[in-house]
């Protein structure tokens, strides 16, 4: 069967054949359901979104139709009080003490902790209602299909998307992008096209596209940044106007430079040019409001473990048309409409992207993750993140030997802050750092061309989140300090 007819038959959703093996067997679903003692199990897919509640005034509404996802994205987002005191209570593991000194968690740029709602819904699921979903007819495992599936959905009102069906599950930022590249990458790059990114990607959003390009006979073009970590705009114009580019693809924030990028203006440049575009927001997406209608990105990653929620469990998002097109990643159980002996057909997206048996456990676990950082509210937890970026490039600005790399205006980046001191290696300082409890970042952090780039081998990095305090900053800024008594700096 050609590619077009592949995707011809995961697109239908009647019972047509699709070739002659399919044209063969069309009729089995409702001879199976006349022989006797067997019955097509019930499909558990919900066909209506389930309902959730918001506090204040969208209390009483049920989250359906798009005008009222609008509403509980616009709820999401908004400003509300924050308290980081009564925050950091919701995180057991800050009460830990290391080297007798109470844990400064400064690498939420690898990986955020864990609220206790995120922790107890893991057990909760484990102990109460584990089942496989979209297949049991019993109770626990329609409860579980359910929180599944109402998963997806806050997923996709955190982010405004137009239906949780352009919502995938995968293991991360990495596996999303990896999707994208074998699936719409090896049916839409050929010889000679190219693919435009930029010296900032995090290794996750390069090699794909360089195993791609190996594959297809591509060639990849990379924006190059300022030296103050800024993309060089003209280079991304003239790649653009070199022709034959299918693809952008570019981080929303670095995970070193802490680098907003005005990716927005850049899709809007892109889209002239008929060029589709990928969002790597594995450092926005838990920082800052996202809106994948207003930004009209094509494609877009990010992680559940960098959002408060447990490993192993991610989101792609892509426009419908789009996943309508591609054909699937992975082979197997659940993304299957119907197989036969030499060919299949699949089910619509979001299901023919979700080979096997999932990460159920990570999808419930970062719909919680999704109500937690929702109830925080989106605006809330940047503008927190702007206040202790702006008061830590103030403080270790003025610590001897320092070199912040990126922005040098806090207001421009995230709460992300790599530095050099002197001549000391990053993971020799992470480790002074360490004794005094303090937790942070130390290498290339997967971004080794940045780091050719920057003129270093590593650099140690500081990204703060919802619950890290300005006492925390200071501690960090003492023991810089002390650092640079060590090595005499
Ligand atoms: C910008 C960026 N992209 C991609 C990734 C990869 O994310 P994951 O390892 O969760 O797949 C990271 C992780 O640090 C990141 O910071």
């Amino acid at each position: 069967m050609s590619r077009q007819r592949w995707a011809a038959a995961s697109n239908s959703t009647s019972q047509k054949a699709t070739s002659p093996a399919a044209a063969a067997t069309a009729s089995y679903p409702k001879a199976r359901n006349k022989l006797p003692g067997l019955a097509v199990p019930k499909n558990t897919t919900p066909t209506t979104k389930p309902p959730l509640t918001f506090p204040g005034q969208l209390a009483q509404s049920t989250v359906r139709g798009y005008a009222t996802q609008k509403q509980a994205t616009a709820y999401i987002h908004e400003k509300k009080p924050f308290d980081v005191e009564r925050v950091r209570h919701d995180f057991p593991i800050l009460k830990r003490v290391i080297n007798g000194k109470p844990l400064a968690y400064l690498d939420s740029a690898a990986t955020t902790q864990k609220p206790r709602d995120v922790i107890d819904e893991l057990t909760r699921f484990y102990n109460e209602y584990n089942a496989n979903v979209h297949r049991g007819v019993y109770k626990i495992s329609e409860e579980a299909t359910a929180a599944y599936e109402e998963a997806r959905a806050k997923i996709a009102r955190l982010i405004n998307a137009n239906s949780p069906n352009e919502i995938i599950f995968v293991r991360g930022t990495t596996e999303a992008i990896n999707l994208v590249a074998q699936s719409w990458g090896r049916t839409n790059v050929g010889l000679g096209d190219g693919i435009i990114l930029t010296e900032m990607e995090h290794h996750s959003n390069i090699v794909p596209w360089q195993l791609l390009a190996k594959e297809r006979g591509a060639h990849l073009k990379y924006v190059g940044i300022t030296d103050d970590g800024h993309l060089v705009h003209e280079d991304f114009r003239q790649h653009l106007e070199s022709g034959s580019i299918k693809l952008v693809t570019m981080t929303h924030v670095s995970n070193v430079l802490g680098t907003i990028n005005p990716v927005r203006e850049y899709i809007r440049e892109a889209h002239k040019q008929g060029c589709p575009v990928l969002v790597d927001a594995a450092q926005s997406v838990p920082h800052m409001p996202v809106d994948v209608q207003d930004l009209d990105c094509d494609f877009l990653a990010f992680s559940g473990h960098k959002m408060c929620g447990p490993t192993g469990i991610g989101i792609l998002y892509a426009k419908k048309s789009i996943l309508q097109a591609m054909p699937p990643y992975h082979g197997g159980g659940e993304m299957i409409r119907e197989v036969h002996l030499y060919e299949s057909a699949w089910k619509d997206p979001p299901y023919k992207f979700e080979a096997g048996t999932t990460n159920i456990a990570g999808a419930i676990g970062l719909g919680k993750a999704v109500d937690y950082v929702s109830g925080l509210g989106l605006r809330n937890i940047q503008e927190h993140e702007q206040e202790l970026t702006e008061y830590a490039h103030d403080r270790l600005g003025k610590v001897k030997g320092i070199r912040i790399y990126g922005p040098e205006n806090p207001r421009t980046k995230s709460g992300v802050i790599s530095f050099n001191m002197g001549d000391v290696h990053a993971h020799d300082m992470a480790t002074l750092l360490d004794e005094d409890g303090i937790a942070v970042r130390s290498g290339h952090h997967c971004a080794q061309p940045l780091m050719e780039r920057l003129g270093v081998s590593s650099t140690t990095r500081a990204s703060v989140y919802v619950y890290n305090t300005e006492d925390e900053i200071d501690r960090l800024t003492q023991s810089l300090e002390r650092a640079g008594r060590i090595f005499k700096l």
